[in-house]
């Protein structure tokens, strides 16, 4: 069958988060499979060298204001279509946002995207191309599988897919008809949400089937904490709603890929990496040094960090951090490194081959998340023997198995979770660390149940899949 993947980031053109990393990882997975995947996406201005030369295989005149040109072509092995519309993409700044904060047309923005997607879904391509089912992912495709719903009939299904309900894609009620959206939908079993109009909860609503990226989560997004507003939309489809678990690339998160290779039999190598990571960082700790690569967000707990941190040190501990966003968080960040010097090391930016030196290198990921759909660094944690401490919630909670007695004795704990997301169950679980890393007969067995552990795409490739095929017919 195919597969049409509508998405607003895909690796490696864009990236500012996992959702990158799994719609880039989706048509390899599901090519194993049987199913054949293109991936649309829009052509940022960085993307569009990128493009040229590739083959247009659809044209929309009337694109809210300007015409959109799609065009074909492949990039690390994804056959990538770019929607190529100057006045919705050609401008300086992030996907989403520009210097002066979000970009105001967001909603025509992704709109498009999402309008062109379900026309090629329901007319097909240029090129005699046309998919068996049109898979939307987070408010940027919202609208999509709405489209489809909203239009002729047709026999194409639909998948909806939340890696995030935190976003949303509001947009004013009176944006209705400038949407393109009937307004006998508007009302609150359809589209209207609190008023106005959401693309998620349009696409929750239309798409015949909605997944989201652990079982854990699924479940979590039926309830008021958790599911953000859209807990009761999401609790009234609950037959059509399914968690599968996000995989990791295994060829390229892998510690016998890295530039100081170990694997699970010359774990003793893993040493090599620490050292390296030490000199990067200018670091000098004698107990577990631990590492967070994150976004700097609420969502990611690290304003925790700053409470906990101080006994973890006092005890031996050392942290790297690396990531960037909230401005206070990278703030909170660079003052622990001045009041730590040589036990806290921070990098405020993105640098993926550091993030690799960084798993390669340190005893132990910190994931203190509010909520995590799914999370992708525990897994290259486990993946590298670095030990997740993580936050039970989401996919966090489907991935980690806990180092307490009953884990230990069973032979089975792959690292440590806490409950709730608060400094007082994460400073318990630092000590449980240290207590961990004490014991080195003990961290070793961890280690090695970690590595062990499956973290690559195979079986939920195979649950997209018997989800597609059910659809699909
Ligand atoms: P989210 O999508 O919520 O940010 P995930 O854990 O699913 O969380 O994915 C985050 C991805 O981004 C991972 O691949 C992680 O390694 C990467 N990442 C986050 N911050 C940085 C950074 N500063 N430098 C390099 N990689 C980063
Ligand atoms: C979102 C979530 C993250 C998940 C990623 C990919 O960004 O925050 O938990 O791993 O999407 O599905």
């Amino acid at each position: 069958g195919r597969v049409l993947s509508v998405a607003s980031e895909c690796v490696p053109l864009l990236k500012t988060g996992g959702l990158a990393d799994v719609v880039g990882a989706l048509p390899a997975a599901l090519a194993a499979e049987g199913w054949q995947m293109r991936v649309l996406m829009p052509a940022y201005r960085s993307l569009r060298g990128r493009a040229e030369g590739w083959a247009e295989v659809f044209r929309e005149p009337d694109l809210f204001g300007g015409e959109g040109r799609v065009l074909a072509g492949e990039v690390a092995g994804n056959a990538m279509l770019l929607l190529d519309a100057p006045h919705l993409y050609d401008r300086d700044g992030g996907p989403y946002s520009g210097p002066g904060g979000d970009w105001t047309d967001n909603a025509q923005r992704f709109a498009a995207l999402s309008w062109v997607a379900a026309r090629i879904a329901r007319e097909g391509l240029a090129d005699g191309w046309r998919p068996d089912l049109l898979h939307a992912h987070d408010w940027q495709g919202g609208f999509a599988p709405a489209y489809l719903a909203y239009g002729p009939p047709t026999d194409v299904k639909s998948v909806i897919t939340v890696h995030n309900i935190a976003f949303q894609g509001w947009a004013p009620a009176s944006m209705l008809g400038a949407l393109r959206l009937p307004y006998e939908e508007f009302h609150a079993e359809a589209l209207e949400y609190f008023g106005g109009l959401s693309s998620l909860k349009a696409g929750l609503v239309t798409a015949d089937a909605i997944t989201t990226v652990s079982p854990t989560y699924a479940a979590e997004l039926m309830r008021p904490e958790f599911g953000m507003g859209l807990q009761g939309v999401i609790a009234a489809r609950a037959d059509r709603v399914s968690g599968i678990l996000n995989g990791v690339d295994t060829a390229v998160w892998s510690p016998e890929a890295e530039e100081r290779p170990y694997a699970l039999r010359s774990l003793k190598r893993k040493a090599e990496s620490r050292a390296a990571l030490c000199t990067a960082f200018t670091l000098d700790v004698p107990g577990p040094l631990a590492i967070v690569v994150s976004r700097l967000t609420d969502q990611k707990g690290i304003d925790l960090i700053p409470s906990v941190l101080p006994d973890f040190i006092a005890a031996g501990g050392g942290l790297a951090v690396l990531g960037s966003g909230d401005p206070a968080l990278e703030g909170a960040m660079r003052a622990l490194e001045m009041r730590f010097p040589g036990r806290v090391g921070v990098r405020i930016g993105y640098d993926e081959g550091l993030s690799h030196l960084m798993f390669a290198g340190a005893d132990a990921v910190l994931v203190p998340s509010r909520f995590e759909p799914c999370g992708l660094t525990q897994m290259y944690g486990l993946r590298y023997g670095t030990l997740p401490v993580v936050a039970a919630v989401g996919g966090l909670a489907d991935t980690v198995i806990t180092a307490n007695p009953a884990g230990l004795a069973a032979g089975v704990a792959t690292g440590i979770t806490f409950h709730p997301t608060d400094a007082a169950a994460f400073g318990q679980a630092l000590r449980q660390l240290l207590a961990l890393y004490a014991d080195p007969v003990q961290w070793g067995q961890v280690q090695r149940n970690a590595m062990k552990h499956p973290v690559g795409w195979e079986s939920s490739a195979a649950a997209y899949a018997a989800l597609y095929a059910r659809l699909a017919g």
